[in-house]
């Protein structure tokens, strides 16, 4: 039996027959079988950068025929996905966050939409504040938090910071492409090193935090983003440890730390909030309900 029997999708016999419906169906199908989790949706963003139209697109033009280049073009994009398992992201160089959209490459980790939370917490806190209130972004990958918090906040300063060049070049194109440069500055080095003598308002972080150990059971995509942005140690604490040793000498008084968590390890992380000094200790949960971001007041 043919894959695409499988999938009960057969694509037509004549190629000028496939049209934009007869290709999602059989590529959903195709995804499907390789154990792609998001099967539709991936097809439809493929497809669309294929055709060079939006998503929404797609539904007002499902019987249209799509043309040889147009197919070469969706063949190839959807050879990555299945067989190399790149990122869709990637794939498209681009990725919505916080309903703006920002360059994705292989050097920095895909924007998630939990990570909005950390967004959400520092509108939630800065909005009323006095203009100059500063915010740093402690690993800063594509710049997607800092430049969605500058956007949101016109009065406040930002400082965005990696040890990732690579990293750093996407933020800067991303942050000028925001037009927010005269307010997010972006500076390279480890944790607080590049903030020497400063304080902030409000550190937010989203770090790496899988532990080594798990690297060997982790969906393949994973293997497309950088390993500096997802692992941290044995325990996968190592960053949020070191962050946390020296957050409260960089906080001005009543200043707030946010940091991304995975579930697993909201105990240790709250414990290790409680040793810095920090308080008014909170968890933050996601859409699935589970604790992802843990933060504290130096009060
Ligand atoms: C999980 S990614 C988060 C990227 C981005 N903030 C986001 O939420 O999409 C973690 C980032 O931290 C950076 N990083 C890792 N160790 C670091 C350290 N010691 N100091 C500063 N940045 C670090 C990585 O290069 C990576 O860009």
């Amino acid at each position: 039996m043919s894959s695409q029997e499988r999938s009960g999708a057969a694509l037509p016999k004549s190629p000028s027959e496939w049209t934009v419906l007869a290709l999602l169906r059989w590529t959903t199908g195709f995804f499907q079988e390789r154990g792609i989790d998001s099967a539709r949706l991936d097809a439809e963003c493929l497809l669309a950068e294929a055709l060079g139209c939006d998503r929404v697109s797609l539904y007002v033009e499902f019987e249209k025929p799509v043309m040889a280049s147009e197919r070469d073009r969706f063949r190839e994009l959807v050879r990555r996905r299945a067989g190399d398992r790149v990122p869709v992201a990637q794939l498209l160089g681009r990725r919505e966050f916080w309903s703006l959209d920002f360059e994705v490459t292989s050097d920095v980790l895909t924007p998630r939409p939990e990570t909005e939370i950390l967004v959400a917490l520092a509108i939630d806190r800065l909005a009323d504040a006095e203009s100059g209130s500063r915010v740093l972004d402690v690993g800063t990958g594509s710049g997607c938090v800092a430049g969605a918090v500058a956007s949101e906040l016109p009065g406040i300063q930002v400082v965005a910071t990696d040890v990732s060049e690579a990293a750093l070049e996407v933020a800067r194109r991303n942050i000028a492409a925001l037009d927010l440069g005269d307010r997010v500055q972006i500076r390279a080095g480890s944790l607080f090193e590049p903030v020497a003598g400063e304080s902030f308002d409000c550190i937010l972080s989203n770090p790496p935090y899988i532990a080594r150990s798990d690297a060997g059971s982790l969906p393949p995509e994973l293997s497309h983003e950088p390993e500096l942005a997802l692992f941290a140690g044995e325990d996968g604490l190592d960053v949020i440890r070191a962050l946390l040793g020296q957050a409260w000498n960089h906080l001005n008084p009543g200043g707030q730390v946010a940091i991304e968590i995975d579930p697993g390890q909201e105990a240790a992380v709250r414990e290790l909030f409680e040793g810095s000094g920090l308080s008014n200790l909170r968890s933050l949960r996601d859409l699935s309900d589970c604790p992802r971001v843990v933060t504290g007041t130096r009060t």
